[in-house]
């Protein structure tokens, strides 16, 4: 019988993972939750807290605090474990101690029997995601980052604020890392389904508002941190999208994290691409052809990446 409830389990409930069960329970995204933690405790408190939204919320759902055992009959995990960036740190700093701590959750998880698909958002997010795909041995498609998910929001939020549009109504796309290196597609960007070089032609943005954009976006997570020490509202909603295509075999197109398979020029990471989502995980990555500097940046951004990669395997190894 086709099997009509979905169980999603979350490493790591702290601000970002509690974002995204805050935010998935709202959205009625599953039946069913368990939450894991180091701190166990914490992930009890954390299972309380949410099941007293239990009676007020319209869909129904359980949640608990439980193990790598509960991964076994799960559909979906998303991974959120780690220490956050500190301020003025990069990304790329915490390579060495998350990929420590995520080599030992993949061992977990694989060791549970699981077999379905996997979110990871943990920075840094790229690196991260191949270490796991890496340790578990799992199908590359099944494996899905964070990508640039949230800094492509973030694009389509700061140029709709230039041209006084609603967010939503802009398509702009970051590529590549998340993080420093990363690129703005901008050749792919439309607004109200107009390529955004017409609104450059009109003169209502200029390239170097564009660029500003790009920067701002880059730099969103450093003002955020600066102010209150982390961010975790938007990545949340961003996971819970990203799941929810997912288990809704939605075939949406995301920027998340995707193994590179020569695709681009690249191979043998995960980066921030255009891909398909699907019940599967990515099923298709989208081969923009891009401007000869995106190209270039992109090229760039992936050598930054492969070279962190490989300090990752040597942390871990
Ligand atoms: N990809 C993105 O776009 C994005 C955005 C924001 C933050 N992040 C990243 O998300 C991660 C979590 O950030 P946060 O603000 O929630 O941090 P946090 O410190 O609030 O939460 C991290 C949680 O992970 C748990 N943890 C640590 N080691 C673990 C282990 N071995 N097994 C299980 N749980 C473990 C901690 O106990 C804690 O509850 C960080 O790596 C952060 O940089 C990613």
């Amino acid at each position: 019988m086709k099997k009509t409830s979905n169980k999603v389990v979350l490493v790591g409930t702290g601000a970002v993972g509690m974002s995204f069960i805050y935010s998935a329970v709202n959205q009625g995204l599953a039946e069913e939750y368990v939450l894991i933690d180091v701190n166990a405790k914490a992930a009890e408190g954390n299972a309380i807290d949410i099941q007293d939204t239990m009676a007020v919320l319209d869909k129904p759902f359980t949640i608990k605090a439980g193990t790598y055992e509960d991964c076994k009959d799960a559909d979906l995990i998303v991974i959120t474990a780690g220490r956050p960036q500190r301020p003025g740190e990069t990304r790329l700093e915490l390579i060495a101690d998350n990929s420590r701590i995520m080599k030992g959750i993949a061992e977990a998880i694989k060791a549970s029997g699981f077999n379905g698909v996997t979110v990871i958002a943990s920075n840094p997010c790229d690196v991260l995601t191949t270490v796991y795909q890496q340790v578990t041995g799992y199908d590359e498609h099944s494996v899905v980052g964070a990508g640039t998910t949230l800094d492509s929001a973030r694009l389509r939020r700061l140029v709709a604020e230039k041209l006084n549009v609603a967010p939503k109504s802009v398509n702009a796309y970051i590529m590549g890392e998340h993080g420093d290196s990363s690129v703005a597609a901008y050749s792919k960007a439309t607004v109200m389904g107009q390529p955004i070089s017409k609104y450059l032609a009109e003169g209502k943005i200029t390239e170097a508002d564009l660029e500003e954009c790009w920067t701002r976006a880059i730099r969103m997570a450093y003002e955020i941190i600066e102010r209150k020490g982390a961010t975790y509202y938007g990545i949340g909603v961003c996971l819970n999208a990203i799941s929810s295509a997912i288990l809704r075999d939605e075939k949406t197109t995301f920027m998340v994290g995707a193994k590179l398979n020569g695709e681009y020029g690249q191979k043998g990471f995960y980066t921030g691409v255009p891909v398909i989502l699907g019940s599967k995980g990515w099923e298709t990555i989208i081969e923009w052809d891009l401007s000869d500097a995106e190209k270039e940046a992109f090229k760039e951004s992936c050598d930054a990446l492969d070279a962190t990669y490989q300090k990752a395997k040597e942390a871990i190894a």
